[in-house]
């Protein structure tokens, strides 16, 4: 595999900069409206999590120890949220299933992938989404005007559970191949993931689950994001009590 950093990814790894405030000027329709999707597709299974919460504010941490321009930053943060919506594609019977998937049930939940990024390439299957809850009118006419954002969330969903080292899904790429969005993503998930209870098991603590991450520099996590996450690692704890999982 070749290792070498190319100046996109050497701009990125310079985790030396001042970490700066994002803007809060986000308008909150904007926030409430990935909130909602991204919370759409794990509500089935986990119940009000808010796990894409955190993913969207650990993503943006990551950035800015990157030294990411405030609007980018800020931009990763609302399409970070949507990085699961593809689950909603995917059958009960197979995402629902106690124990152990078959090879050919796992095959389609790695399909979440594809559907998440067709899903938000397409604004008619995110307001048929919309469609779901009360007033869903007033966030129609966002569709449009965060295309961008959704465009980046595609991304990130097709490519959050590739690897560095190219044992990942859907298409195995390596490397600088994967979007340095997903490459961020896929940090903040793992870690919030380990950190979080599940249905089939409790929490690991924190120390276990940095010990786990750390193994993975390299192998999962691109080099440059693992020392960024490390960087900003206080303030990303500070998310969990901010919003924590309900009972
Ligand atoms: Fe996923
Ligand atoms: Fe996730």
């Amino acid at each position: 595999m070749d290792n070498s950093l190319h100046s996109s990814d050497a701009e990125a790894c310079r985790t030396d900069v001042q970490v700066q405030e994002c803007p809060r000027d986000v308008p909150s329709t904007q926030q409430e409206l990935v909130w909602i999707l991204g919370k759409t597709a794990e509500h089935r299974a986990e119940g009000n999590r808010n796990h894409v919460i955190r993913i969207g504010l650990i993503s943006r941490a990551i950035a800015q120890a990157l030294g990411w321009e405030p609007s980018r930053a800020e931009s990763l943060a609302l399409a970070a949220p949507l990085h699961d919506i593809g689950k909603i594609g995917v059958p009960d019977r197979i995402f629902l299933k106690k124990g152990c998937l078959t090879p050919s049930e796992i095959a389609v939940m790695h399909w979440h992938c594809w559907i998440g990024a067709k899903i938000l390439l397409d604004p008619s299957a995110l307001e048929s989404i919309l469609l779901r809850y009360s007033s869903p009118e007033k966030y129609f006419p966002l569709l449009q005007e965060m295309k961008p954002v959704f465009t980046t969330a595609a991304s990130i969903a097709l490519a959050h559970h590739e690897k560095w080292d190219g044992s990942g899904y859907p298409r195995e790429l390596q490397g600088e191949e994967i979007p340095l969005e997903a490459r961020i993503v896929a940090m903040a998930d793992v870690y919030d993931a380990l950190t979080s209870d599940r249905p089939f098991r409790p929490a690991y603590s924190e120390e276990w689950a940095l010990e786990a991450l750390d193994e993975q520099e390299g192998k999962h996590f691109d080099p440059c994001v693992y020392t960024a996450f490390l960087k900003n690692l206080p303030q990303i704890r500070s998310f969990r009590r901010q919003y924590p999982d309900n009972p």
